[in-house]
């Protein structure tokens, strides 16, 4: 399976982050992870629709984008119209998952949903059938920089099963700690597109291409 790589713009320079966006993208990012936090349902804030609406003309690639906020249904809206393409919400805050899922694909848009270290994999199953893709927090949201929760592997193992066996074409995706020791074992747990903010934006390699190649080829 095709390995994707999602740069998150968290670990980015925010003083210049239309050029970010562009040297990930020209790095051969296969998504752009656009982190929307909104200091409530998770302790950071960050960026709104506006900035993902003035980022959109930078990139032809896929925004992918989290959206960490309660209440989860009066933005969809918005990041839908600002050109977010995938739109992922968690279920922790929002009484009508099912429902927010819905509104996203009548939008057009795909629609995917994102699960803290703590929630029960149970909150997944009457909802397969309306993710486009799953997305399995490794960290508790909030921050980037942070260790990889192992515990995450058995996890994102039993999505992998669940989506094989109801047979889908859901994208799992990995988000938090993923870095050149952390990819191959996600990789190998059966998730195949990986979120990584330090592990690009602060590699300490000599460019985005090579850090994103590194993830890349840890498969
Ligand atoms: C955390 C965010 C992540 C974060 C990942 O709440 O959802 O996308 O940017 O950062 P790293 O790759 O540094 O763990
Ligand atoms: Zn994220």
């Amino acid at each position: 399976m095709t390995v994707l790589i999602s740069p998150s713009i968290l670990a980015s320079d925010f003083s210049r982050l239309g050029d970010e966006v562009k040297a990930v993208d020209e790095a051969g990012a296969d998504m752009i992870h656009l982190d929307i936090m909104d200091g409530h349902f998770v302790p950071n804030i960050t960026v709104g629709p506006d900035v993902v609406k003035a980022l959109r003309p930078l990139s032809k690639k896929t925004f992918d984008t989290h959206l960490m906020i309660a209440p989860n249904p009066a933005y969809i809206e918005a990041f839908a119209e600002a050109g977010s393409d995938i739109i992922s919400v968690h279920p922790e805050p929002d009484p009508h998952i099912h429902r927010t899922l819905q509104s996203i694909r009548n939008l057009g848009k795909r629609a995917g949903l994102a699960i803290n270290p703590g929630t029960p994999l149970e909150v997944i199953e009457p909802l397969y059938e309306l993710c486009d893709l799953i997305l399995v927090m490794s960290v508790n949201p909030g921050f980037g920089g942070q260790k990889f929760i192992s515990a995450s592997l058995p996890r994102i193992e039993h999505i992998r099963r669940r989506i094989d066996d109801l047979g889908l074409q859901t994208i799992l995706e990995v988000d938090g700690g993923i870095n050149a020791e952390t990819a191959p074992k996600v990789l190998a747990a059966g998730a195949h597109a990986l979120v990584a903010g330090t592990a690009v934006f602060r590699s300490g390699l000599g460019s985005y291409r090579e850090a994103i190649d590194t993830l890349r080829v840890s498969a």
